[in-house]
């Protein structure tokens, strides 16, 4: 009889949110707002879609394994040296390659909770433990707690800011005081896979603190504002040694053509991001103001994305919205069972979703 690793027997599989074309099947719509997976609603650049069918002549090739183009038009973005970045399927692989890279049996992880689910699976599929430190009454990642949890089996801290699901931040003073105190044995992953969003002149400039510690790494997106969710490429800027040794889990093509030569156009079109953030801006203004109408409770978002408590089992709540056509993350995964995750939407998308909230509710 086959025999699976051990420490795989507990894990459960991610639960994505519903694709639209099942509820569509499902259901008998046509019409879906999908506001579960902080995606942009914008879609994406037409430059990105551009460059992906000028691409299609070159099907045939396997990709360039070292993402030459990406690397380099990031590198003087940043202004920073090109071997500082390492590519992924989306941040998603990268978080996995870190675990294969640092975690041994029997370590931990530390993460805020809720928060990425992905942190705990990466570590226990290393057979490692993820300790969850309970957020702070404001639903901000308690630092001071984190370096209450570490010992001498912690490995890695996961700082997912702004915190999927609550969107809240740490400062860069809190998260330089943090940084001081963290043994320069233990990896930080810094996650910012939504920080292009993030218009609050407090949060942290992590590249800088690049050149002032050597345990950090930082992990950025295409998934999000950039729109290029389904095509998987995300990335991690840290110093030589770390990117090295993360270098050799890696596999040699894991980051699609296509993806590569999105991002790359992606990255030159600033009126795409521009557009994105004041649509989520104006788009985070009008569900605040609807929730206040309604009088449910919400946490103001750094992010693309709203939880909003809704008083009732969200569940049930969620259900009765797929029902209406509108998805959306119910908090349950989250141990928040009245609140229901909302991605900040199109004008229209927010409307369809805060009339289908008040005849559901
Ligand atoms: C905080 C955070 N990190 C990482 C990811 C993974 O993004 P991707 O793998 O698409 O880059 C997500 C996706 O939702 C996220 O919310």
């Amino acid at each position: 009889m086959l025999k699976h690793r051990k420490t795989i027997e507990s894990l459960e599989p991610y639960r994505p949110g519903k694709p639209i074309s099942e509820v569509k099947r499902e259901l008998g719509l046509t019409d879906i707002v999908k506001l579960a997976s902080n995606e942009n609603p914008l879609g994406c650049s037409p430059k990105a879609v551009r460059a992906i069918i000028e691409w299609t002549k070159d099907i045939a090739l396997y990709p360039d394994g070292n993402c030459t183009e990406l690397r380099n038009a990031l590198a003087s973005r940043f202004s920073l040296s090109p071997s500082r970045f390492l590519f992924g399927a989306g941040t998603d692989q990268i978080l996995e390659i870190i675990a294969q890279t640092y975690i041994n049996s029997g370590d931990n992880t530390i993460m805020g909770w809720p928060s990425f689910s992905r942190y705990e699976a990466v570590t226990r599929i290393m057979d490692g433990t993820a300790i969850k430190v309970t957020l702070t009454g404001d639903y901000r990642l308690d630092l001071k707690a984190f370096l209450d949890a570490i010992d001498d089996k912690t490995r890695i801290i996961w700082i997912c800011n702004p915190n999927n699901p609550t969107g809240t931040i740490i400062t860069e003073q809190e998260q330089r005081e943090f940084l001081k105190r963290v043994p320069d044995n233990i990896l930080v992953v810094l996650d910012e896979a939504y920080h292009e969003y993030v218009q609050d002149a407090n949060y942290p400039r992590s590249i800088q603190l690049l050149d002032e510690y050597d345990n950090i790494i930082i992990l950025r997106t295409f998934s999000k504002i950039y729109g290029l969710a389904g095509l998987r490429v995300g990335y991690a800027i840290s110093n030589e040694n770390i990117i090295s040794y993360l270098n050799r889990v890696r596999g040699p093509f894991n980051v699609n053509a296509a993806a590569q030569v999105a991002a790359v156009a992606s990255l030159e079109d600033r009126e795409f991001v521009e557009d994105s953030i004041r649509i989520n801006q104006e788009g985070k203004q009008y569900l605040y103001r609807a929730f206040d109408d309604m009088g449910l409770e919400y946490i103001p978002t750094h992010g693309n994305f709203i939880m909003v408590n809704v008083k009732k089992d969200s569940v049930q709540v969620f259900r009765d919205l797929l029902l209406k056509g509108v998805i959306v993350r119910s908090g349950d995964i989250f141990d928040m069972d009245n609140w229901l995750r909302i991605t900040v939407g199109t004008p229209e998308q927010n409307a369809t979703l805060i009339n289908a909230l008040k005849t559901v509710l």
